[in-house]
């Protein structure tokens, strides 16, 4: 039922069109377009600026006001207060959990976080060199080769299992990825530990010798992923929800996300930041990259600032700022270089009359490489964090497409090819 109503008058077609306006609980109206393919017109709508693609009751982001809600709750308060699989929970049930429901959910992951023998093997296909979101990729997407059990998305057990599946697998998937590319052994993960330190230890233990966590680390670990769990209908949840509207599996659906979280300009923008950190030095050159970011006739952008809905600070990058102060005070490398390069370039930035009027500020991805480098994942391995922190948000939306009514995903176009025109034989092809 519709609230409100727009009207379009278009010309050389009579009247007017009418055209529904819904509103959301909060946040802006959307106007349905569907009436217009009735007489023919299209609407024209480039990377999705101004388009709502589906309704969702997940998160929603207030880009002016640098608001992140996950069901309601604010970033800054699960950040504080709540934990990674808490928020798992949170994001797929619609409610935080009570503690009956916390210990069963937690309980469930735990004893899901062994992959099956054979996909051991797996690894194997991949040079030792390759990229881990390459074999996070490919693995992520063999999985459905397992699970024949529970792939029929109509079937709400299905979906709960292959949802615990995911979130239990996916952090040691991702480390098994990153020792795969080391060459050392991979660990299997131990259940006396949580979410977060169980990803840490088959990280970075070893058969050899005990692993000693650190609370600090092991948390800020937790909080990475908890603030990467879900933002709406970014490239690779969108991507997530197209893969999912033919009705392809869910495990095929998490790897096409991943294999769209891995660009730059999207979750690979956390390896950017360190990369272009590491290119810039020293903070004495900061202004002359900033000065290439401001060149209309350079593509050169900083990678970690600017976001196409956050046109205020992002609220994760202010946490991830303070994580990162935590992480490096009790590794006692407070004075990390990257960080004096980053704080400057921050610094500048923010004072700087392009970004100003432009409306870039420090995203998600600027300050969370300088936490992955100091505790000691490889920059390469940064998207993977991402996609294991993501993976929850990932899911929920693909459970909330599948478990109402939908319709296969299929934009149009605006056509600029050639007319209609006769085929040419070779011998008569002259240019
Ligand atoms: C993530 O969608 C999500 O929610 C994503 C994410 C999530 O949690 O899923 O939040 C995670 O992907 C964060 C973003 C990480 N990417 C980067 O840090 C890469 C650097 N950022 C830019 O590539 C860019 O800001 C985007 C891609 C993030 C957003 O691009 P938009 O919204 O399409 O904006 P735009 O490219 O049209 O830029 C607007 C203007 C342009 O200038 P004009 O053409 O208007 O003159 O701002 C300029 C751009 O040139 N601009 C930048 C800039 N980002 C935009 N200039 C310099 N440096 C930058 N980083």
């Amino acid at each position: 039922m519709a609230d409100r109503t727009a009207r379009l008058s278009v010309d050389g077609i009579k009247g007017t069109i009418e055209l529904p306006i819904h509103l959301g609980t909060v946040g802006p109206d959307v106007v349905d377009v569907a009436p217009l393919t009735a007489k023919g017109i299209f609407t024209y709508d480039p990377g999705f600026v101004a388009t709502a693609s589906c309704q969702s009751a997940i998160t929603y982001i207030d880009g002016d006001e640098g608001v992140l809600l996950y069901r309601g709750y604010p970033i800054e308060q699960l950040a504080e207060q709540s934990d990674h699989l808490e928020v798992c929970y949170l994001l797929l049930n619609g409610e935080l959990p009570n503690a009956k429901q916390k210990q069963e959910f937690v309980r469930t992951i735990t004893r899901h976080t062994m992959v099956h023998e054979q996909l051991r093997t797996f690894f194997n296909g991949f040079r030792r060199g390759a990229h881990p979101m390459a074999i996070m990729c490919g693995v992520v997407g063999a999985l459905s080769a397992f699970y024949h059990d529970s792939l029929d998305i109509d079937d709400e057990a299905h979906r709960k299992i292959t949802a615990h599946r995911l979130i239990a697998k996916i952090p040691t998937i991702a480390a098994m990825s990153y020792k795969y590319s080391i060459g050392q052994p991979f660990l299997y993960p131990r259940n006396d530990f949580d979410y977060a330190t169980n990803f840490l230890y088959m990280m970075f233990g070893s058969p050899c010798e005990t692993f000693e966590p650190n609370p600090v680390i092991s948390r800020a670990m937790d909080r990475i992923f908890l603030l990467h769990a879900d933002h709406e209908q970014n490239a690779s949840t969108s991507t997530v929800r197209l893969a999912g509207s033919t009705g392809a599996n869910p495990f095929a659906c998490i790897a096409a996300g991943i294999a769209a979280l891995w660009g730059p300009a999207h979750g690979g923008a956390n390896e950017a930041v360190l990369k272009m950190l590491r290119e810039i030095g020293s903070p004495k050159n900061v202004p002359k990259f900033v000065k290439r970011a401001k060149d209309k006739n350079d593509s050169y952008r900083l990678m970690g600032f600017g976001h196409r809905v956050y046109k205020n600070y992002d609220p994760r990058a202010k946490i991830m700022q303070e994580t990162c102060r935590e992480v490096l005070t009790e590794l006692g490398i407070d004075r990390d270089p990257l960080l004096q390069i980053a704080t400057q370039l921050e610094k500048i930035a923010l004072e700087d009359e392009y970004f100003i009027e432009k409306r870039l500020y420090p995203n998600v991805d600027f300050y969370s490489g300088i936490i992955l480098k100091a505790i000691g994942i490889p920059t390469e391995m940064f998207t993977v964090i991402f996609a294991t922190g993501r993976t929850p948000g990932w899911i929920a939306h693909w459970k909330e497409m599948v478990s109402a009514p939908y319709k296969i995903g299929r934009p149009r176009q605006l056509y600029l090819g050639p007319k209609k025109r006769d085929f040419v034989p070779i011998e008569q092809r002259t240019s």
